[in-house]
């Protein structure tokens, strides 16, 4: 949306909305099998209302048999009956909508679990109609596997299967079978998929690596990564050229986006891990466009100072295709929580830093409590990229603990022990305590969602770098006449830096800390929002 569309208030909702990811096996459970779900969802609407987000963006709730906890997807036009139901899914959209929020659910486009009927069908015979629906290749000479393909969770990314005497190709799981995007039906079963459940009503999808979903004609072997060393999992041992990111893949994200259109203004959020320039082309193009929003994934990895931040935002900022809307992200279900990379004080810093960016946030469940590093006990393990690959620090379970409510029993999630053990501190780092403490994360984070309400130059205004020195990240927001100036402070020192004349005696909006500090100084860890008054 360029400039115009905005002074006619038809800017998308999405652009000022902020998304926040609910894992729903750990959000809450409402009968009692340790289990998030549904109905658990539903009651705790009040909450995420009342943090001030605008979408709920759910990880997937399709049956499944959770070899990979819902990205194994046995029905995509169903719901996991430990989640609920059809009629429970649509009385959480109902509730959603009356409260004014939207809902996203995750699309899993580019593999189905082996349990899914048409893989059932696919594998029971060479000539079943079904066979093409997935990848099958006879055995290389030496009966190994077709090519050298890795998979993301570790050895070879195919199987054999004795039946027929062919691998299929899975860049997951085994359990997890990549569907054939080159086969029209596979195509068109799944753009009915998309169809089902805008008719029920949601707002968007996200979409699982959307730019795995199609791979090179004739398979051929990915070359070796020069850059592989032992102990960074076998994904990297090749580099994944042919097997994913290939110019097709461009036709089938614009055809999502043609149904998602005809539903209104529907979003799509792809899940794309590439260098920028790439993932840059899953904009599209004006006349093809493809999904709105390629996740951004560049904090998540980003060396933490003043310096690689501002590169990381203007290197964003100038690869943006025209009319592209930016997006950024903390945490997610995949990632090791923001708080326990960086410490609570400098998470403060990092949740002012999501919120006061050009573009659409994405706030992960829990990192508004600031849980940190969550001690998985041997035994209770559950994430099969880490039980496949031990001892490298794969796990995800760390990021996936269920959501600390009060101090009563199971912190209020369950009636019963949680599937994953809670943060090691639920005790006192629960959503009960934190809303009663002005200085809690989550406060910080109710407020820093109450600014970008307020202010249209934090939600949707323009942006510009002034000074990364000194350990000092400093921004400014401009909207129409409001400007706004954020300073983060990056150490652990106190620091100053250059305020701008003009903002000499600008109010403070907000600090991440208490502390009253002079104009152009910043305590250790202090992020300050700062508003000029006179405009
Ligand atoms: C990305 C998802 O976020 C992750 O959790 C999952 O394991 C893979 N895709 C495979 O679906
Ligand atoms: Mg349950």
């Amino acid at each position: 949306m360029g400039i115009q569309a905005e002074e006619h208030g038809i800017r998308p909702w999405w652009e000022s909305a902020v998304i926040y990811q609910i894992y729903p096996r750990s959000f809450q459970d409402s009968d009692g099998d340790g289990i998030g779900d549904l109905d658990g969802i539903r009651c705790r609407l009040d909450y995420v209302q009342k943090l001030g987000v605008d979408a709920i963006w759910l990880s997937p709730i399709f049956p499944s048999p959770m070899a990979d906890f819902g990205y194994d997807v046995s029905d995509y036009c169903g719901i996991e009956p430990m989640f609920g139901d059809l009629a429970s899914f649509d009385a959480l959209l109902a509730d959603i909508h009356a409260r004014g929020l939207k809902l996203l659910l995750d699309f899993v486009p580019n593999h189905s679990s082996t349990l899914h009927p048409w893989f059932v069908e696919s594998r029971s015979s060479r000539d079943n109609p079904k066979r093409d629906w997935y990848i099958w290749r006879d055995p290389a000479p030496g009966d190994g596997p077709p090519n050298n393909w890795t998979s993301d969770m570790g050895g070879a990314a195919w199987e054999f299967d004795a039946l027929t005497g062919q691998y299929y190709l899975h860049t997951f799981l085994k359990e997890q079978a990549d569907l054939n995007w080159r086969n029209p039906d596979v195509r068109a079963a799944m753009l009915d998929v998309l169809r089902f459940w805008f008719g029920r009503g949601i707002d968007g999808f996200r979409i699982d690596v959307l730019w795995h979903c199609i791979k090179a004609q004739g398979l051929p072997d990915n070359p070796p990564n020069p850059d592989y060393r032992p102990g960074m999992g076998e994904k990297f041992l090749v580099l994944q050229t042919n097997s994913a990111d290939q110019p097709e893949i461009h036709d089938i994200a614009h055809a999502f986006r043609q149904i998602a259109d005809q539903y209104g203004e529907r979003l799509l959020v792809g899940e794309i891990v590439l260098p920028l320039p790439k993932l840059m082309t899953y904009y599209g193009t004006p006349d093809r466009p493809g999904v709105q929003l390629p996740f951004n994934f560049l904090l998540l990895d980003a060396p933490w100072n003043a310096h690689s931040l501002a590169r990381i935002i203007a290197d964003y900022e100038a690869a943006l295709p025209h009319g592209g809307w930016p997006n950024w992200v903390l945490g997610s279900h995949d990632a090791p929580r923001i708080a326990g990379k960086l410490g609570e004080a400098q998470a403060r810093v990092a949740a002012m830093l999501l919120l006061t960016l050009r573009g659409t946030p994405t706030l992960y469940q829990g990192d508004e409590l600031g849980i940190g590093r969550v001690t998985i006990p041997p035994g209770r393990e559950r994430d099969p990229q880490d039980l496949r690959q031990p001892g490298l620090g794969l796990g995800r379970d760390g990021g996936r603990t269920p959501m600390p409510w009060d101090d009563s029993a199971h912190a209020g999630f369950s009636a019963t022990e949680p599937w994953l053990p809670l943060n090691d501190d639920w005790l006192v780092r629960n959503v009960a305590v934190q809303t009663q403490d002005a200085r809690s994360m989550l406060s910080l984070y109710r407020a820093l969602l109450a600014l970008r309400r307020e202010y249209r130059a934090l939600s949707v205004g323009d942006i510009r770098v002034l000074s990364s020195d000194t350990d000092v990240l400093v921004y400014e927001r401009g909207h129409e006449s409001e400007r706004i100036l954020v300073a983060l402070n990056l150490c652990e020192q106190p620091r100053s830096f250059a305020l701008p004349e003009d903002f000499a005696g600008a109010h403070r909006l907000l600090s991440t800390l208490d502390s009253p500090s002079l104009p152009g100084t910043l305590a250790p860890n202090e992020g300050v929002i700062l508003r000029l008054e006179n405009m």
